[in-house]
């Protein structure tokens, strides 16, 4: 338990008492063949029942709220949380679900007046939304200076694993960072060099890297404005492991290669080859302590998945201590049926990148700070 964070069990006499829910219920959902919206992925709202059940338990009066998606202040008719109020009601009856936060333009905005709106008639405020903490909106930030406040389960866990990576790692502990965009990576990247034995880049963000050393990436992605910054990690840090080979499709005539490190002209990396799959994955085997967010290619597509499932494979057999951040990563976990062999699956994708660069969010600070009961 966290002491330092007020938990649930702070929270006194919840009987008759009303409690609102801060959760992350920002899930994908599709239309179905029948024009119905469907969620496409249950695993935060999962999540979030301990919390839920806890309280109900205690015989608290439970009012959920959530964002979904970005609206943009206003009403978005496709953005509504009726599918998740649907599922929510099957799995937990007896609590009420608020309209998505962000159709008022008071969330984002951290408006005193919607903070006042939210906390209205509410006994208590407890944030399970981990997912969304690292955001200062007034859902989030807003109800601790009002109303005594606590963690729930999912955000103290969260909270805890990632804090005990980032401050007293088992070692030796390695990370594996890919996904596309190195702009939205570079932060964390620079924090896991300082933390980590090994740092693992792979995916589109690992060619800018490649080019920064001086190798030929053909017509794989590059971002040109972080060439330099690329190169500064490289020369401040000897741990940083990059692709030996690539999986590389020539798009004009659609040929599929096994190249090596030095891509040719006309060929894009889009996933890392079998010899850098091996080295990536005996790196891992090694591991007390393993971090993995973002895909190592294209896995989506059968031709390019071969080096994500390998890394996913390693981390789900590696016998250290196994945490897997990020949407991306999560859905590769998902999709090769390894989840019940990850030790901590985060529900954060931007704020568990944002935890481990600066070990705190702002949503995770307002409870520290909150109203005591
Ligand atoms: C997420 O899905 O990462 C969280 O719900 C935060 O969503 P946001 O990036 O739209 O703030």
């Amino acid at each position: 338990m966290n002491h330092l964070l007020p938990e649930l069990e702070d929270l006194p006499d919840l009987a008759g008492k009303s409690v609102l829910v801060r959760v992350d219920f920002n899930v994908p959902v599709h239309v179905d063949e029948r024009g119905k919206r469907v969620i496409s992925d249950r695993f935060r709202i999962r999540e979030a029942v301990p919390t839920l059940t806890y309280l109900i338990n205690h015989r608290a009066r439970v009012t959920v709220c959530t964002h979904l998606d970005r609206p943009g202040g206003k009403f978005v008719p496709e953005l509504s949380v009726e599918p998740i109020r649907a599922y929510l009601n099957e799995l937990v009856p007896g609590v009420t679900l608020l309209e998505n936060l962000r159709f008022d333009p008071g969330e984002e905005a951290n408006d005193p007046a919607f903070v006042d709106w939210l906390v209205d008639k509410h006994d208590y405020y407890v944030n399970d939304a981990f997912g969304v903490s690292h955001r200062p909106h007034a859902s989030v930030i807003g109800p601790p200076t009002r109303i005594p406040s606590a963690a729930g389960r999912l955000l103290a866990r969260e909270a805890e694993v990632l804090g005990e990576l980032i401050t007293a790692p088992n070692r030796p502990f390695v990370a594996i960072v890919g996904g596309a965009k190195i702009s939205d990576k570079l932060a964390v990247l620079r924090a896991l060099a300082t933390k980590v034995d090994t740092l693992i880049v792979g995916g589109g963000m690992s060619y800018t890297f490649l080019a920064a050393m001086g190798h030929e990436i053909g017509d794989s992605l590059f971002d040109a404005s972080q060439v330099d910054a690329c190169r500064a990690l490289l020369e401040g840090s000897t741990k940083i492991l990059l692709p030996l080979d690539a999986i590389a499709i020539n798009r004009s005539t659609g040929e599929v290669r096994n190249v090596g490190r030095d891509i040719p002209r006309g060929f894009s990396g889009l996933d890392i080859g079998p010899q850098t799959a091996a080295r990536f994955a005996e790196e891992i085997a090694s591991a007390k302590s393993v971090l993995w967010n973002g895909p190592m290619g294209v896995f989506e597509d059968e031709r390019f998945c071969a080096g994500t499932r390998a890394v996913a494979e390693a981390v789900a057999a590696c016998r250290g201590f196994t945490v897997v951040g990020g949407g991306d990563s999560v859905a590769a976990i998902d999709a090769f049926k390894l989840e019940d062999h990850i030790d901590h699956v985060s529900t954060g994708g931007g704020a568990s990148m944002e935890f481990i660069e600066q070990g705190d969010l702002c949503g995770i600070a307002a409870l520290r700070n909150s109203v005591r009961p």
